[in-house]
């Protein structure tokens, strides 16, 4: 098993340009000793300014949306081959926001998620119940619907390059983090259900993360989880002190 875990920042709509730049300077000289992955997920404006201060250092890029068709009338949207110019690593799809507040669908997912594949951004895939379907009892039922309806008509090689994100929508900016065997539970059976699809190897390949008020305090119990290879983190990546804590939580 050789996956390397992820710890993303998703600053959803915080952060002016000269407020990234000021993050950077003083996360990035922190960073010589971290031995994992990190990606911080800006806001649209910063990412350009982001992306020149990233130059040769080990902190990768994110967008937090995007739309599938690469050009065309769709006001107000942002295409692949504008997040490939940047450079984006990597660009988040299908977050509970986005699916809430902006009608995102799993087919629209499936649609961003092929995109993001042809156009060599790595997806962040969401998936993640609310509060009344994990007290109904249908959580793994729910989750593992948008995990398949995700992976519609994805290629083995391409599920692959894929990360998901399980971020149960109750934990999220609550303050409730998921108990790590819940968080195991679901991430488990998430994996399991990959296998299903494809194959062990993919299974094996695919990072999954968790999300939904991870702080400092919490990430270690979270990563001691067989299944999880890393944290979507919202408000605790919005400091550089503790973004670097979370980021060194193996150190
Ligand atoms: P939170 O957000 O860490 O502030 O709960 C996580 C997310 O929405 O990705």
């Amino acid at each position: 098993m050789s996956r390397i875990p992820l710890i993303a920042g998703n600053w959803k709509m915080n952060n002016t340009k000269r407020e990234t730049l000021d993050f950077l300077s003083s996360f990035l000289p922190k960073v010589e000793n971290i031995t994992i992955e990190m990606a911080i997920c800006p806001p649209f404006t910063d990412l350009y300014a982001a992306a020149e201060k990233l130059k040769g250092t080990k902190v990768k890029l994110g967008a937090q949306n995007m739309h599938w068709e690469e050009t065309g009338a769709f006001t107000g949207e942002v295409s692949p081959l504008m997040l490939k110019e940047i450079p984006c690593d990597y660009v988040i799809i299908g977050h509970s926001e986005r699916r809430q507040y902006f009608a995102e669908t799993d087919e629209t997912v499936n649609k961003k998620i092929k995109s993001a594949i042809k156009h060599n951004i790595a997806p962040i895939v969401c998936v993640g119940e609310s509060l009344a379907q994990r007290e109904e009892g249908i959580t793994i039922d729910f989750v593992m619907t948008q995990v398949e309806n995700a992976l519609k008509d994805i290629k083995p090689e391409d599920a692959k390059k894929i990360v998901f994100a399980y971020e149960p929508i109750w934990a999220i900016g609550t303050g409730k983090t998921a108990s790590a065997s819940d968080a195991q539970e679901v991430i488990g059976a998430i994996r399991n259900k990959i296998e299903k699809l494809y194959n062990k190897d993919v299974a094996e390949d695919v990072r999954i993360l968790y999300g939904g008020s991870v702080k400092p305090e919490n990430i270690k119990e979270l990563m001691a989880e067989a299944d999880i290879d890393g944290a979507l983190v919202g408000g605790a990546s919005l400091k550089p002190d503790s973004f670097y804590a979370l980021c060194s939580f193996n150190l």
